[in-house]
């Protein structure tokens, strides 16, 4: 039955501009299923925490709906409610014992002595904390730690696990690696996650569905492969990864016709669009084909070349006001572009995606 967003907004008061208000959050709707990992993503600001706190009812809406498990929870307290919340700052008790912290939840429900002991040390076990159980939090791993806030999560065994960019103070490394983590404990268990994050490559990572929220609107909601491909808006195209947008105007035919110069057939057409209208092709830059000498739709220089051992990134410097990016991944069969060379550049129809400008 999962989680049911209808219609939820939320305002607060402007702190700077008495008589006004922010709008934090407005008409979300969504549907979170049964055992789905979704993820909230979007630049600071633009709403994730505060739909986070409405789903566990640490806020009320403004106005709208919360469900989950396929009841209706607007005026359930967040302690009735069946969440469990991870943050960013573990909120492990620093004063007991890992096992004692893993175990809290059960002790508050007053669960027996034999029965918490033996489901701490399956939990323990399942999340790589076996042997550390007598340790206090300070003594373990930054990723140690979030096992432990992970692990006293999930004991409760709660239908629904809200996660606060969970990860935000382990190094690059651990964060990878606990990511992964995240997601492997999510589907043994199979507890329906819903998680915040402004990292991109997080959430492409661990998500069945990704919801790009922009200053408190939901701009798309899909797979991450939907989202990372078939990008809705311009913000949500650039948000996501690196892209060129290409100005054109649709053609008599299936063509764009480009603002620099050009015209191509565009077979993956996102909307409906008549002869004539502007729009905004977008091409990621491995999908960009550069070849050596003039060619293509567009020709530049390369104004920059980064090795980076399996994939070469290029900027081509085209006379327009962005340079265009590219990818190439077999530098050693593909071969190198220098820096001043003139190089012709293309793609395939199929790697367009064509947005109203
Ligand atoms: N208690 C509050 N009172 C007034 N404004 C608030 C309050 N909580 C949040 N806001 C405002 O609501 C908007 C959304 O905040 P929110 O914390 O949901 O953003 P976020 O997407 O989680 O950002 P970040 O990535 O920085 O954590 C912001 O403009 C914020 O300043
Ligand atoms: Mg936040």
């Amino acid at each position: 039955m999962g989680v049911k967003l209808v219609d939820i907004t939320k305002t607060f008061p402007d702190l700077s501009h008495p008589h006004r208000e922010v709008t934090a959050v407005r008409n979300a709707s969504l549907e979170v299923r049964d055992g789905e990992f979704v993820t909230f993503l979007g630049p600071s600001g633009c709403g994730k925490t505060t739909t986070l706190r409405i789903i566990s009812g640490f806020e009320a809406p403004t106005s709208g709906e919360v469900w989950i498990s396929g009841q209706m929870v607007n005026d359930i307290p967040p302690n009735k409610r069946d969440t469990s919340m991870v943050f960013q700052s573990y909120a492990i008790f620093p004063h007991l014992s890992v096992g004692q912290n893993i175990g809290f939840g059960l002790e508050l429900r007053g669960r027996p002595r034999r029965e918490i002991r033996t489901e701490v040390e399956k939990i323990m076990e399942v999340m790589d904390l076996k042997g550390l159980g007598q340790r206090r939090p300070d003594q373990l791993s930054g990723g140690q730690q979030q096992r432990v806030a992970l692990a006293r999560a999930i004991i409760n065994r709660p239908s629904v696990l809200l996660f606060d960019e969970p990860l935000s103070n382990l190094d690059a490394k651990l964060r990878e690696q606990m990511r992964l983590e995240i997601r492997r404990i999510q589907q043994t268990f199979g507890i329906t996650s819903i998680y915040v994050t402004h990292d991109q490559a997080e959430a492409m990572t661990v998500s069945d569905r990704i919801v790009v929220m922009n200053q408190g609107d939901i701009v798309q909601i899909g797979t991450p492969f939907e989202i990372y491909s078939r990008p809705a808006t311009r913000f949500v195209a650039d948000f996501i990864g690196r892209v060129n947008f290409f100005e054109g105007r649709i053609g008599p035919g299936r063509e764009v016709a480009f603002t620099v110069g050009g015209r191509k057939e565009i077979q993956s057409r996102s909307r409906e669009f008549a002869q004539g209208d502007p729009v905004v092709v977008t091409v990621r830059p491995e999908s960009l084909r550069i070849s050596h000498g003039e060619g293509g739709f567009l020709s530049g220089k390369i104004s920059k070349a980064v090795y980076l051992g399996q994939v070469v990134e290029y900027e081509i410097d085209t006379g327009r006001d962005k340079p265009v990016l590219a990818v190439t991944h077999n530098p050693v069969e593909e071969g190198f572009f220098s820096p001043g060379e003139t190089v012709g550049v293309d793609f395939s129809p199929v790697a367009a995606h064509v947005l109203p400008a």
